[in-house]
């Protein structure tokens, strides 16, 4: 067997063992106490995997700094090794360089993380040529790309789909205008993929019904760094002018909106005092429009967030909705937060179509919740208690966390490698704030 393919298996045997030994890891959590204390907010996730991929747009080093130490940056890191490409770890920073790099990567690593699809633009923008595992679906919804490979076909690649992959071509990609709003509106990494391959397209291709997340304007900033033409970022038309090639780029990524906006939840969730360091409160004024209603107090004091909650809180309805709606990855914390305030609250999804696999694990620790197509009616206030509950999905796991640091007595979250994924030491952090919080090893 070739040297390169021993290596790949001895990494993925190893990637497998770890997982297969985190599957087991759980947390075992005694609620009751409120959250008091600071906390520092990591870099963005769902920043990171994008920025990563865009990477394999040069020949050149790239240098990401405040990338968070997750099992999704890793993966990715593996994804990006699996191409031919150098990515190093050192602390916070992950360092790329992509000078010889092949179309095609591995199969088993991609179809596993769906982010992954973030790949296939840079490739196809650099190579002409790509072909990459099809991400299958996964709990929270069907997931389709379509909208992925209707912008990158109207920029001219000729997309086949076999055998598992996609196989992306083009000889020469061109810029277009292109709509590309699907049933839920805009895609948030669908934009990001489109605007990569642009970036390198001849001409200019202006994207109608983008995503305007802040993670894709971190993406252009990027983009823009390594020397893309590129405006409207953060607006639903995005400008590419292509150029003939790219360089290298150092960027600081974003801070993580969506982890600030869950330990804004767990402090009123159990009427506690935190102070949120390292945030960008520009990002979530819809969550914190939503937490200021129901009776949380959120003030800044200087560049920190501080947030406190004392008495009773009143329940609201949410609808999740693109940016800058109230977005889908805080949904089910809201929910564990609706459980525990007097009243009813009415909690629609918009996003996702099964976005909804945590309420039957709330309903173990006595939250009353019904399903009603898209909404889920919480009537709250009853007092949880703890139990053994089992996470399905990353934000998921962040509700049952949440649920049970409100809880009285003891609550054990099964699959804790679903919150590892999306959360820098999490537990780590929370009995910094005070929480009970343990991580039983897999045995
Ligand atoms: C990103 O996923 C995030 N993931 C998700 O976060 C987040 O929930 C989502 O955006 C929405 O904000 C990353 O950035 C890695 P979409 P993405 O394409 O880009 C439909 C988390 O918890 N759609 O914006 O994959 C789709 O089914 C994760 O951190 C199509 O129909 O989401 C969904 O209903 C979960 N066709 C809606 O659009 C397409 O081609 C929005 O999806 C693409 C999407």
């Amino acid at each position: 067997m070739p040297l390169t393919a021993l290596i790949l298996v001895a990494r993925r045997t190893a990637a497998a063992e770890d997982s297969s030994q985190r599957i087991m890891d759980c947390f075992l959590i005694k609620g009751g106490r409120p959250l008091e204390g600071e906390v520092e907010i990591s870099g963005a996730k769902n920043a990171v995997l994008p920025i990563m991929a865009a990477a394999l747009l040069t020949a050149e080093r790239c240098v990401i700094r405040r990338a968070p130490n997750l099992s999704d940056v890793r993966f990715m890191g593996e994804i990006l090794k699996s191409l031919g490409a150098k990515a190093e770890f050192d602390g916070d920073t992950v360092t790329i360089e992509a000078a010889k790099i092949r179309g095609v990567g591995d199969y088993e690593l991609i179809r596993k993380m769906r982010g992954s699809i973030c790949i296939l633009g840079p490739l196809i923008g650099r190579l002409g040529k790509a072909a990459v595992s099809l991400p299958g679906g996964c709990v929270i919804g069907a997931r389709p790309i379509d909208l992925h490979l209707k912008g990158l076909a109207a920029l001219g690649a000729k997309i086949d789909i076999d055998a598992g992959y996609i196989h992306a071509t083009a000889r020469a990609l061109k810029g277009a205008e292109l709509f590309l709003g699907g049933r839920s509106g805009p895609t948030v990494l669908g934009t990001g993929n489109v605007m990569m391959a642009a970036a390198l397209a001849d001409g200019v291709t202006r994207i109608e019904s983008a995503a305007c997340e802040p993670e894709v304007v971190d993406l252009a900033d990027f983009l823009i760094a390594m020397g893309a033409k590129i405006s409207g970022a953060g607006s639903p038309t995005i400008t590419v002018t292509g150029v003939k090639s790219l360089h290298g780029a150092e960027h600081e990524v974003i801070p993580d909106r969506i982890e600030t906006a869950t330990f804004a939840v767990a402090a009123a969730a159990t009427g506690g005092d935190v102070t949120i360091n390292g945030s960008r409160p520009d990002h979530l004024y819809a969550v914190f429009d939503k937490l200021r209603e129901a009776g949380v107090k959120i003030e800044r004091s200087g560049p920190a967030l501080k947030v406190t909650r004392r008495g009773r809180l009143k329940p609201v309805d949410i609808t999740t909705l693109p940016y800058a709606g109230f977005p889908t990855d805080v949904q089910a914390q809201m929910m564990a937060l609706m459980a525990v305030t007097p009243g009813i609250s009415i909690i629609t999804e918009r996003i996702f179509e099964s976005r909804f696999m945590h309420v039957s694990e709330l309903a173990r620790l006595g939250a009353d919740i019904a399903i009603e197509g898209p909404s889920a009616i919480v009537k709250g206030g009853r007092p949880l208690s703890g139990a053994p509950v089992m996470a399905s999905d990353l934000r998921a796991s962040a509700a049952l966390v949440i649920a049970g640091l409100a809880a009285r007595g003891e609550t054990r979250v099964n699959r804790v490698y679903h919150i590892d994924r999306g959360y820098e030491r999490i537990d780590e952090k929370l009995r910094r704030l005070g929480a009970k919080i343990e991580r039983m090893e897999g045995s």
